[in-house]
């Protein structure tokens, strides 16, 4: 079934994707040290990730890093704790990899890392992949300062010396590339080649033909008014024309349906984009400026430089640190809002 908020595990309800599906497949097939699954919030990355995974036909440890304290090594040795304790319900074999592995301590069923040692994230990594056990680590780059930097030399330890796979995704493409290392001769993955998958937002087509499959697996049958609303209003974004339907599902085919989905998941952009800004200290008013004035349709160069009134490095450096987070993207000279429902809350809530 589509419409469940949830990210997807099993091919049936992942809608397309086959091509994306079929590449990371024949990559871990051919044991290639690095995937990289990119694209904005919501498009699917976990869902991906989770489907292939589970058609790969080989053990796989997923590690969460959404929301992960940034600089805490705790928190990331704990993440990779829950990570492998998540999949030895699936694989217990792992359990018996980690055995001997100093930092590791097993207790029945579950495995408990030392966040004290500072080998245990190089002893766990070797070991799973001596082994040939994927692993996958989501939203990878939301590890920053002396923390990424350890899981970035960790990775780069399993790249050189692995004879398995670790995929890496984010929502923050820029920050992901950075994390790479990817203009950074210092960086720990520096150098390293990696095979991108890129996922994209849905064509006007793929998202219609997605809401009427959608609704039709819940025996519902949409106005051609409320597709043509949605997906105009939505922009392919495949998590919000998930979360649309739910809604849909349970209060019909209605104007108010789309403004209600538009209302409630401001909610949450605003939460992201709080997040970022709280790491920006004063220039948050500069960051939430320059934001309203796209949204706005001030969209050029010189039109933001006379709204913001900074001079260009101020501006180049705002926007920089806007499209390295996927918050803005720029188009054929203009810089537009990535997120539709983004864009609905910064109209709307500070007119
Ligand atoms: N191809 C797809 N078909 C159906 N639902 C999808 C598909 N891709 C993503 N979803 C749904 O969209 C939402 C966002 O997906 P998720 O995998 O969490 O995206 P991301 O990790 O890129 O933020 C979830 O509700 C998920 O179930
Ligand atoms: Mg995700």
């Amino acid at each position: 079934m589509y419409f469940d908020d949830r990210p997807k595990e099993r091919r049936e309800d992942l809608y397309d994707r086959e091509r994306e599906i079929k590449d990371i497949l024949s990559l871990i097939d051919e044991n290639r040290p690095l995937i990289v699954i990119t694209g904005i919030r919501r498009l699917g990355k976990t869902s991906l990730l989770r489907v292939a995974l589970n058609e790969a036909g080989r053990e796989y440890v997923i590690v969460d890093l959404r929301g992960i304290n940034p600089r805490s090594k705790r928190d990331l040795i704990l993440r990779f704790q829950y990570g492998i304790n998540e999949s030895l319900r699936k694989f217990s074999r792992i359990k018996d990899y980690l055995k001997f592995v100093e930092g590791v301590e097993i207790a029945g069923l579950r495995v408990k890392l030392s966040w004290k040692s500072p080998e245990t994230l190089y002893e766990v990594l070797s070991s799973l992949q001596e082994r040939g056990v994927v692993i996958a680590i989501d939203e990878v780059q939301d590890a920053r300062g002396p923390v990424g930097k350890e899981l970035a030399s960790a990775i780069a330890h399993f790249y050189d010396y692995g004879s398995s796979t670790v995929i890496l995704t984010g929502s923050q493409v820029g920050l992901l590339y950075d994390f790479l290392g990817v203009e950074n001769p210092r960086a720990p993955l520096y150098g390293r080649v990696w095979h991108e998958v890129k996922l994209e937002r849905f064509s006007r087509e793929e998202s219609i033909e997605f809401l009427k499959l959608g609704f039709s697996q819940v025996n519902l049958t949409p106005p051609g008014w409320f597709l043509e609303e949605a997906v105009e209003t939505l922009d392919g974004i495949v998590g919000w024309l998930v979360k649309l339907g739910v809604i849909a599902m349970r209060e019909g085919f209605t104007r108010q349906v789309i403004t209600r989905m538009l209302e409630e998941s401001s909610k949450l952009v605003l939460e992201e984009l709080n997040s970022f800004l709280a790491k920006r200290g004063r220039a948050r008013e500069k960051y939430m400026e320059l934001l309203r004035a796209i949204a706005q349709g001030k969209d050029t160069w010189d039109e933001l430089k006379e709204t913001l009134g900074v001079g260009d490095s101020s501006l180049a450096k705002l926007l920089d640190n806007l499209a390295k987070a996927s918050f803005i993207e720029k188009v054929g000279g203009r810089y537009r809002i990535q997120d539709p429902v983004l864009k609905f809350s910064l109209l709307s809530r500070w007119p």
